[in-house]
């Protein structure tokens, strides 16, 4: 999350109450069980922009246990879309797959696997990507998916500001990691139909117009 906007999240995080209890049980055990998954705000604003955009199939680098593919499986369930989502730890992969089930959702197609060579194997078409996965590969991930965009399709980024230390001060060892973000925003700006929010952790959107890029 943006510190400098903690206090604006935490007021809209305390404004959503949640009463699915698949989706509450998944966060509590997220948090006992330090697994990183999409913060409330962001995952109703993903949600939402799911809702107006109305996508068929939609691809997910980072699965984790699930949770945010459960929110995205369930809504384009009724439009007969597939969620392919792509994960490289087979514990959460493992994990994912008896939430996946005990959400009753069929249209999930799972993929253990590193996304830096398992989205290159596909060969599907989307109409939104989900990018959440290891901030140090996102561009990689970005190219690789972007290809089977369908026209007018969105790509979706979580935590491409990486706790705001793209513009102040950071712990050492992070220096590749901004460096590549930082870089990677420039190219989004630059070649792309992109906007980038300061929300959550930062979001970025990518629209697809294949006339240009
Ligand atoms: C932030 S979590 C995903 C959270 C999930 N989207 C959610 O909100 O419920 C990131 C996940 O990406 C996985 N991951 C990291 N690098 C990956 C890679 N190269 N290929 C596939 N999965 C990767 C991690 O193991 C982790 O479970």
């Amino acid at each position: 999350m943006l510190e400098e906007l903690k206090e604006a999240n935490e007021y809209i995080i305390n404004k959503i109450k949640e009463k699915d209890e698949l989706i509450l049980e998944l966060e509590e055990y997220a948090k006992e069980n330090n697994i990183p998954i999409v913060t409330k705000e962001v995952a109703k604003y993903l949600e939402f922009m799911i809702k107006i955009t109305n996508p068929k199939n939609i691809l997910e680098v980072g699965t984790a246990i699930g949770y945010s593919g459960i929110l995205m499986g369930r809504l384009i369930e009724k439009n007969g879309g597939i969620l392919t989502t792509i994960e490289i730890d087979e514990e959460r992969f493992n994990e994912a797959k008896k939430n996946f089930e005990k959400a009753s959702l069929k249209n999930v197609k799972m993929i253990l696997g590193d996304a830096t060579a398992e989205i290159e194997k596909l060969n599907d078409k989307f109409d939104f990507i989900f990018i959440d996965a290891s901030k140090g590969q996102y561009k990689k991930f970005f190219e690789d998916s972007y290809k089977m965009l369908n026209d007018g399709g969105i790509v979706f980024i979580d935590n491409i500001m990486f706790r705001g230390y793209l513009y102040k001060e950071y712990p050492k060892r992070f220096k590749t990691i901004v460096r590549k973000l930082d870089e990677f925003i420039n190219y989004l700006y630059e070649n792309y139909d992109f906007t980038l929010l300061p929300f959550g952790d930062g979001i970025g959107l990518i629209r697809c117009k294949k006339d240009t890029k």
